[in-house]
């Protein structure tokens, strides 16, 4: 019986592409390729092995019409139409879980950087400002007593209330999901309005879709507290980035910690990198050698249960396979 078709369109280690191998007929792809060309590539693709920077649309999933399984290396499948995929009868599989501790400890580090002002205080010593004698960076805040406001009580966002509970700051929750997991830290349930208004830190961990695109915007922004921050480790969709930036310039919210931006790299002329109250990094979430690799050992995972006929450890569709 022939092996099932299989593209690669990320770097997996040796013995990964083994696993696969032994399975499947193989092939490294490279996505930097014309989209038509890229497209023609994939026609016999039983399986792909990829990363949210592949858009994965009708067009897509027409072209690879004996495709099962599209695997990606990452929790957000925001670039997967996923209707598509379904109406096409390919399961859509994601890294879920092994990446939360990861995310979670960027976004205290965030957190840390814009409110302790880490990066102003760390240019100062690094460009000789305190050699010189010059006056020091202004004095940064406490987090303890302070609300931080969870925007999205997944995984991510509840292991981000569960750091910051223990450093002795107050939490709330928004959530278009009502009940939270039972296992979840206690934290007050929290309009979204009313969320924005009484937190100090607003930090957003939900899934980008159609509805929550731009879930952030000017009205948003101008609910915060002046003296808050917005902190983003989810995806740069969820705000409305030309509003953030006004919001910033006019001194509507104190500051940004994003890891994430609308445009990934932002263009060189982006105000991101002009405005003195932001901190940004990118896109370094789940950057970890030991997260990125259990990420990539979950995604072959998942292509290949689906491949042999078996429900993945981490479908979006199970129906699919239903
Ligand atoms: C994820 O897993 O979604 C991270 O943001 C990397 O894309």
């Amino acid at each position: 019986m022939s092996k099932p078709k299989v593209y690669i369109i990320i770097h997996i280690e040796d013995d990964l592409e083994a696993k696969i191998r032994a399975a499947c007929d193989a092939e490294y792809i490279d996505y930097g390729m014309p989209r038509n060309e890229f497209l023609a590539a994939i026609h016999d693709a039983e399986g792909i092995l990829l990363s949210p920077r592949v858009r994965a649309d009708k067009a897509f999933f027409d072209a690879a019409p004996k495709l099962k399984v599209i695997s990606t290396s990452s929790v957000g499948y925001d670039p997967f139409d996923i209707p598509e995929a379904t109406a096409h009868g390919v399961v859509v599989c994601h890294t879920p879980g092994v990446l939360t501790d990861a995310v979670a400890n960027l976004t205290m580090a965030l957190i840390f950087s814009v409110t302790l002002r880490l990066f102003d205080n760390e240019a100062y010593v690094r460009s000789g400002g305190w050699a010189r004698r010059e006056p020091a960076p202004p004095l940064g805040h406490d987090i303890q007593g302070k609300t931080l406001g969870v925007i999205g009580y997944g995984r991510i966002g509840q292991e981000v209330t569960r750091r910051m509970q223990a450093l002795g700051m107050k939490t709330l929750w928004y959530d278009i999901f009502d009940t939270p997991h039972p296992a979840a830290p206690k934290s007050e349930r929290r309009s979204l309005d009313d969320l924005l208004a009484e937190s100090d830190f607003v930090t957003l961990h939900t899934n980008l879709d159609s509805n929550s695109r731009h879930l952030i915007g000017g009205a948003e922004l101008a609910k915060m507290k002046p003296t808050a921050y917005l902190i983003n480790t989810a995806r740069g969709g969820l705000v409305d980035q030309v509003a953030l930036a006004k919001a910033l310039q006019d001194g509507v919210i104190a500051g940004a910690g994003l890891d994430v931006l609308e445009a990934e790299p932002p263009a060189l002329d982006d105000p991101i990198y002009t405005l003195p109250n932001v901190v940004c990094f990118p896109h370094i979430g789940t950057a970890t050698e030991e997260t990125r690799r259990l990420m990539r050992e979950l995604a072959v995972e998942n292509l290949l249960a689906v491949l042999a006929g078996k429900m993945p450890p981490a479908p979006v569709n199970p129906e699919v396979l239903r």
